[in-house]
């Protein structure tokens, strides 16, 4: 659900004026159709569908207001067109193709519903924008029972807190995100003040969405006291890790928050009048909307030299990083913002104390950013009242990989991995058996899906072996090699390490050519315990987080996948079938029917049989496409140990 917690009201002018002309597109007299548009929505091909959706609204005459918005977070819908009718609650249709906008398009001009579309409606008072439930039903409002979005799988159980305007508004337009109860923080901020600011994120709990879950209100408060007639505030974009998109859907889908909640960062810490986003030059979508954001704001007076009046001055400033995963590091990162190599310097100094310039400034995740608002909108003690004993709050995963639902899932602090797993994600889209989740990105570890019940929060993910990191959620079917993705990770970290201490120089390059070696068949008795060894010297001996976290993958293989690298380097055997070197396929001659099936779909011809008696892999000619295991529906061809006799064949070819 997202009902914003509160039902205030702007006191000042502008506010209340910027409220009512957003109510006012929120719920126009005509249909309101608005269409996600954020990176994963024009991937999945909502130009497209914007075009057609215009054309054929346009071609039948229809009035309607065609609105762009953010990800309503199911990726795996995309495109997703939400459809308001006057007065009534707004339908959401997913797989929205250039087609089925033509079909969208048809049943507003009065023709039949596409249901075969048609995911789920939400009820009125979500919208949190005054608008009540229809006393005259728009008699193109279906009939018949329709599910709440909130009670389908994938939002079952979420919290969609900081994402609550996430494909709700158009992220350009200043109005709606202030008709959604925007700015009413930062004018509760103004009026009581900094100490009472610092309080509330203080009480509330706020944890820093970016890794480290370092408590804000602390980092504030150092800021806050530390002595400097000019500070700074930063949020921190870079989000550099792989399958990661959290804070990239914020940006593209409800800029303000995170520019209000600077806002609000900078008024808390004193003397601070710039901010500055750093934001990864490979999001240039996010880049535009917020730039866009930061316009609107300025124009409207909620940036600038007297933000809503009250005599305080502050700017935002965009910077584009360019791609280096260090550079996500907070001190790394100042040094980019300064124009010096992106490099980390030891701590202390803390940037609270000696940031930007050698001046006190606050770091945070756009993510902590985005929860500033939410605090002072809905008071500390109800946001502290959401998850668990030392983690407060919600937390947006990106959730990817073998799961049937992938997309943005926002859950309370405390809510399982089996949940966001099997019921959000929708359990697996390939294989039968869950093998593992990865958190953290390549500074996580994997856990075994024994672990599935852990719930998510800081201390219980660290103490598992992995940590909470920005929100990166990866789900591996059985599919999956371990050992693999260890080396896949370690060929990240190895490549993205900046290079200053040896340790992480070395033992990233020394960890990753173990790990290359035992793929590729050659491993030594030995190599498992120097993986060890280099893991802690690794751990132990860098100076930063990345060096001191690149271990992690390896260290979690040991711990929970040791018996999966035993028979890597022992057996010469890949159990899960991907390192080439390591298996072959194999046909069960007691499972297997001679369907024929397997014959038909080798593209290599290296099947063999007659019908209705077992069939054989000419291994000699079979190249590990692995098509043959996808066409058998009786799962007769499995994955097997090389003998003697397949040395020097050549699968590549
Ligand atoms: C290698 C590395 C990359 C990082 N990348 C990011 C990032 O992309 N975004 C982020 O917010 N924090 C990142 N961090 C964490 C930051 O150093 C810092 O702790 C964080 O921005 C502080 O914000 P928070 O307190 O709101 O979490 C990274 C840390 C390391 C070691
Ligand atoms: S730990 Fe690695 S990335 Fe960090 S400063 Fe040292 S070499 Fe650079
Ligand atoms: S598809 Fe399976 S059951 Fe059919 S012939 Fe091939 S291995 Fe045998």
């Amino acid at each position: 659900m997202t009902a914003i917690p509160t039902s205030d009201r702007p006191f000042s002018p502008l506010l209340r004026a910027l409220r009512e002309e957003g109510l006012a597109r929120l719920a126009p007299k005509v249909p309101r159709v608005s269409l996600g548009m954020a990176s994963c929505g024009l991937a999945a091909g909502a130009r497209e569908t914007w075009d057609a959706l215009r054309a054929a609204l346009a071609g039948r005459d229809t009035v309607a207001c065609l609105v762009p918005t953010g990800c309503l977070g199911w990726c795996q819908k995309e495109p997703l067109v939400e459809v308001r009718l006057p007065g009534s609650p707004a339908l959401v249709f997913g797989r929205v193709t250039a087609e089925a906008a033509d079909q969208v398009a048809a049943w507003l001009a009065g023709g039949e519903l596409p249901r075969a579309h048609l995911l789920g409606q939400y009820p009125a008072a979500d919208r949190s924008d005054g608008q009540t439930q229809p006393t005259t039903p728009d008699p193109r409002f279906p009939a018949g029972e329709i599910p709440l979005i909130w009670d389908l799988p994938f939002y079952r159980g979420q919290l969609r807190w900081v994402t609550r305007n996430c494909g709700f508004v158009n992220p350009a337009d200043l109005a709606e995100y202030v008709a959604r109860g925007g700015y009413l923080a930062l004018e509760k901020a103004l009026a009581r003040g900094p100490e009472w600011v610092v309080e509330q994120v203080t009480r509330a709990g706020l944890r820093g969405r970016g890794g480290a879950g370092f408590p804000t209100g602390a980092k504030w408060q150092a800021a806050r006291r530390a002595p400097g007639e000019q500070k700074y505030v930063i949020a921190n974009a870079d989000e550099g890790d792989p399958g990661a998109y959290m804070d990239r859907g914020l940006l593209e889908g409800d800029p303000f928050s995170v520019i209000e909640g600077m806002t609000i960062g900078a008024l808390a810490v004193g003397h601070c009048h710039e901010g500055f986003v750093y934001v990864r030059a490979e999001y240039p979508l996010a880049v535009e909307r917020l730039e866009t954001a930061i316009a609107e704001a300025r124009k409207a007076g909620l940036l600038g030299e007297n933000v809503l009046g009250s005599g305080f001055a502050f700017e935002v400033h965009v910077v584009r990083g360019a791609g280096a995963f260090v550079c996500g590091e907070e001190t790394a990162l100042l040094a980019s913002i300064e124009g010096r190599p992106g490099e980390p310097r030891p701590r202390p100094p803390f940037p609270s104390e000696k940031g930007l310039w050698g001046r006190p400034t606050v770091i945070n995740n756009v993510e902590t950013w985005a929860n500033v608002p939410l605090i002072l909108m809905s008071g500390a003690q109800l946001y502290a009242s959401v998850g668990s004993e030392g983690s407060k709050g919600t937390k947006v995963f990106s959730l990817v990989g073998d799961v049937s639902n992938t997309g943005l899932v926002e859950v309370p602090m405390g809510a399982t991995l089996r949940h966001m797993v099997e019921v959000n994600g929708g359990g697996l889209s390939r294989g039968t058996r869950i093998k593992a989740v990865q958190t953290g990105g390549p500074s996580g570890g994997f856990l075994p899906a024994s672990l599935l019940d852990l719930p998510v929060d800081y201390e219980s993910l660290t103490g598992a072996g992995t940590i909470m990191g920005s929100g990166g959620l990866v789900v591996m079917g059985e599919r999956t090699c371990m050992v693999d993705v260890a080396r896949y990770f370690l060929s990240f970290t190895r490549a993205e390490s900046c290079g200053k201490c040896v340790p992480c120089r070395e033992g990233t390059h020394r960890m990753l050519q173990i790990l290359e070696r035992i793929c590729a068949g050659g491993g030594r008795p030995d190599d498992v315990g120097l993986l060890e060894e280099w893991a802690w010297a690794v751990k132990d001996g860098s100076l930063c987080g990345l060096g001191q976290t690149a271990p992690n993958p390896v260290l979690s293989l040991l711990r929970y996948f040791g018996d999966e690298l035993e028979q890597h380097v022992r057996d010469r055997f890949c159990p899960a079938g991907v390192c080439r070197e390591l298996f072959r396929f194999g046909i069960v001659p007691e499972t297997c029917t001679g369907c024929g099936a397997c014959l038909r779909a080798c593209p290599r011809g290296a099947i063999g049989g007659e019908p209705r008696q077992p069939h054989i892999i000419d291994q000699a000619r079979c190249t590990l496409c692995g098509v043959c295991r996808d066409a058998c529906p009786f799962e007769a061809i499995v994955v097997e140990p090389r003998s003697p006799a397949d040395e020097g064949v050549n699968r590549n070819e």
